[in-house]
């Protein structure tokens, strides 16, 4: 008889804190009621077999577990998933796998990650492995670095693991606390896709690391969290340029993230509307990894009155959140809309 299981798992925004994953700081993702969906069926063969209606290439693909090859496509996911499997003793076999998803892909809402995480609930089941939450973080941040090549933190598989819809988790990278913030009932988010995703995000991504990398060589610090206390236009000083810029937004972004939990608990709104536009102007201008697209619908959603807007996640293309007040975010997503062409609202979070 053939054994059957499913995993789900959700997407996320970052209400704030980008890019400072990787270098131990702080972040706050809330997660999305959308997600990835994976059904699983057993086989009797080595064979996984993938397919799904969602608008990537290629539709199927078939591999053998314990002989992946990449081959720079959305199946690395789940090679880099069954391979750590196997080379990890765990008794995994062959299966067919059909995907779903109601999370838009590649719109910088975790997608990747939340593919990860579905497939390893999906095959803990199927296998009956028992992977607790801990081994599936890892294990999806592994087939995603060490397996897709991308060299990403590890908010999205936290984020997707840990987070709720209706909560900010804030989330010390230095020692991965966590913390569950409420959202206050005054405010909501609108999520809206830029219908753009650039070919250079994951070059760009990791770029963007190194730097940061470069960055803490030149001042002789295991990392950029070590900043934390010191004077801002000390440090700057001593960095070439495009590092300088890079560390200021990494530094600043640290402290927007403290900035926004007071704003949080005070429910000031305007507070944390103006944290939010103060990231993306920071994410734009020294951390460049925006685009075009992503400051013009910022810049819509603040001419339609959204208190504070940014772009969410790696950026190179992707979404932005929007700041509305609570009922509000339909609203005043269509009037972006309306004036962005190609691009659509994704949720209204919480
Ligand atoms: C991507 C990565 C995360 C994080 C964000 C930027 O989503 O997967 O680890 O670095 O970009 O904050």
């Amino acid at each position: 008889m053939r054994r059957r299981a499913i995993g789900h798992a959700p997407g996320r925004i970052n209400l704030i804190g980008e890019h400072t994953d990787y270098n131990d700081g702080m972040v706050m993702p809330v997660a999305l009621r959308l997600g990835v969906t994976v059904k699983t069926r057993t086989r009797d063969d080595r064979i996984v077999h993938l397919t799904t209606d969602a608008a990537v290439s290629p539709r199927d693909a078939s591999y053998e577990v314990g002989n992946e090859r990449k081959d720079g496509t959305w199946v690395d996911r789940a090679r880099g998933v069954t391979a750590t499997l196997s080379n990890e003793d765990f008794p995994i076999a062959g299966f067919d796998a059909v995907i779903g998803s109601d999370l838009p892909l590649g719109a910088g809402l975790g997608s990747s990650a939340a593919f990860a995480i579905a497939l390893l609930r999906a095959v803990s089941e199927l296998f009956d492995i028992a992977l607790d939450d801990k081994a599936i973080v890892r294990i999806a941040h592994a087939a995603e670095t060490e397996f897709a090549g991308a060299r990403a933190g590890l908010l999205d598989q936290l984020a997707s693991v840990y987070g709720r819809p209706s909560e900010a988790l804030l989330i010390d990278m230095r020692d991965q606390q966590m913390r569950t913030i409420p959202l206050p009932p005054t405010f909501e988010l609108a999520v809206i896709d830029s219908g753009i995703r650039h070919e250079h995000a994951t070059s760009g991504y990791n770029r963007r690391r190194e730097e940061c990398e470069d960055a803490c060589r030149h001042l002789g610090i295991g990392s950029l969290r070590d900043l934390d206390e010191r004077p801002l236009d000390m440090i700057l000083e001593r960095l070439p340029p495009p590092l300088d810029r890079r560390v200021r937004h990494v530094i600043t972004e640290n402290g927007r993230v403290r900035d926004a939990v007071r704003a949080l608990g005070a429910r000031d709104d305007a507070r944390l509307g103006e944290l939010l536009s103060a990231s993306h102007r920071s994410l734009r201008d020294d951390y460049e990894v925006s685009t075009p697209e992503l400051d013009r619908l910022v810049e819509l959603a603040r001419a339609a009155g959204s208190p504070g807007a940014r772009m969410v996640g790696g950026g190179f293309g992707g979404s932005i959140i929007a700041l509305a007040r609570r009922g509000d975010a339909k609203d005043l997503a269509a009037r972006v809309l309306e004036d962005y062409r190609g691009g659509h609202l994704v949720a209204v979070v919480p």
